[in-house]
């Protein structure tokens, strides 16, 4: 007997929730998120059952910069597949070279080194480990709220207790004392010790943090005089999405270490890459089995990984982020005037946006609100205060319109939900609760009710 379309989601979701992820789950129902990705394509993606179309503005923290099944790069694939496989991790092939090539390429000059990985928390625990292994010291400086993964250099560099401390002890030597963007703190404890500042030139899950021009400068000064690498995690912030190919550009200012990841994955292949000076090289050359991985830059990721470079050059992809960063990010602005009172502060670089709610409950409210408006978007791991807006970089104008629209609408009905949770702070004991992820399942349960009245933008 065929199933139905609803019965396919049933147990999509009940198997998710039994085997995989019960407690995301129930979260992603509770801000009315409870999709099961059926077809996907461009900015979209569509639910099995309902077939409701939403615009993706998460996008796997911005992994899907070329859009969903990108018809170029899934026809790549489909080709490759006639003639290549995985590769031996050990050996040179005709895939891993071109797409180093064009890594090298594209990175800013002097890193013209490569190794290939899997994922971002990989590609930093490998350009972590390439920055003790070259200076021969053990100290780790990262940044308040920084966030690189949950591999063992990668998480212990993380810079949210909450992530960490179950797992404690981490590796020892790191730091993850200076705020962003405080040049000072970094001074007084980057020393002789110190192998590596490593950080995100846009904080992601931190709630869209954007290095200042003299931090970055700054940064540079010192591990130029004092002998450490600087890392910069380009996970989130390559291959196009703040508007220049990489984050680093906009700054002229160029790390010893890059890690990139996500988006090189053309939406379709998972691959990671760490691209790197000469001096990071001395290490790798000198104990070449030191940081090697058997799957990372398979054949079909390369050719994908190549494919999506190109893709994002032919079709000026950078660019076209940089002016619909513009064009979103100015319209926003109204919005916030239009809607007093419920955003105290937008960030954004191209079209990496974090709009910052004046309360934590609006994060998950306007969740909900956009995901009944057409729009999928997820507030910060870090920072539930703060909505990252993240669509795929190739979104067009009327695409944007539409989610301009469904903040527009989305930012009305919240407003309305304002009122009783204002009214529920300023009791002292519920004001103290409300960050409290059940209340905040029982407030949306109320926004829900008032959402019933409020219509729905067609989509
Ligand atoms: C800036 C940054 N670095 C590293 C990572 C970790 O990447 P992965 O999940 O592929 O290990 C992420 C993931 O969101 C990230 O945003």
């Amino acid at each position: 007997m065929t199933k139905t379309a609803k019965q396919i989601k049933q147990e999509g979701i009940s198997d998710f929730k039994k085997h995989i992820n019960l407690t995301q789950t129930i979260f992603l129902k509770s801000v009315g998120l409870e999709v099961l990705e059926g077809k996907r394509l461009g900015v979209h993606l569509w639910d099995v059952d309902t077939q409701e179309r939403y615009i993706d503005c998460f996008c796997s923290a911005g992994s899907f910069n070329v859009g969903r099944r990108n018809t170029e790069i899934v026809d790549a694939l489909d080709a490759a597949i006639d003639s290549w496989g995985m590769g031996d991790g050990m050996f040179p092939s005709g895939p891993k070279a071109a797409l180093a090539e064009k890594l090298v390429e594209i990175a800013p000059e002097g890193l013209n080194n490569v190794m290939l990985c899997s994922g971002g928390g990989e590609a930093n625990d490998s350009a972590l480990k390439m920055a003790r292994g070259v200076t021969g010291r053990k100290e780790v400086i990262s940044f308040v709220k920084a966030y690189h993964g949950h591999t063992g250099f990668s998480l212990s560099a993380i810079g949210k207790p909450i992530y960490r401390d179950s797992f404690e002890p981490l590796i020892p030597g790191f730091t993850h004392e200076p705020p962003m963007n405080d040049l000072e703190a970094v001074k007084r404890i980057a020393g002789a010790d110190t192998a590596a500042i490593i950080l995100e030139l846009v904080q992601g899950e931190a709630g869209i943090f954007v290095a200042e021009q003299k931090f970055l400068e700054g940064l540079r000064k010192i591990c130029d005089e004092r002998g450490i690498l600087l890392i910069f995690d380009e996970v989130q912030t390559g291959f196009g999405r703040t508007g220049k190919m990489f984050c680093c550009e906009h700054y002229g200012v160029t790390p010893d270490i890059m890690t990139t990841a996500k988006s090189l994955s053309g939406s379709v292949y998972p691959i990671s890459a760490v691209i790197f000076n000469d001096r990071a090289r001395k290490f790798m050359e000198a104990n070449p089995d030191m940081i090697v991985s058997t799957f990372g830059g398979g054949d079909l990721a390369c050719v994908v990984g190549l494919k999506a470079i190109e893709f994002l050059e032919q079709n000026n992809i950078p660019r076209h982020a940089a002016e619909m960063g513009d064009y979103i990010g100015g319209a926003i602005l109204k919005l916030v005037e239009k809607h007093k009172g419920l955003v105290k502060e937008v960030r954004r670089k191209g079209l990496m946006i974090g709009l910052e709610y004046t309360h934590d409950m609006m994060g998950p409210l306007m969740s909900f609100f956009l995901g009944t408006n057409g729009v999928m978007a997820i507030f910060s791991a870090n920072n539930p205060k703060v909505m990252r807006l993240m669509p795929p970089i190739v979104i067009n104008k009327e695409e944007a319109d539409r989610l301009i629209a469904a903040l527009d609408n989305s930012m009305a009905s919240v407003k309305k939900s304002a009122k009783i949770i204002e009214a529920a702070s300023k009791i002292p004991l519920v004001g103290n609760a409300i960050g409290v992820q059940e209340l905040q399942v029982f407030l949306i349960l109320i926004a829900k009710t008032i959402g019933k009245v409020i219509p729905k933008s067609g989509h």
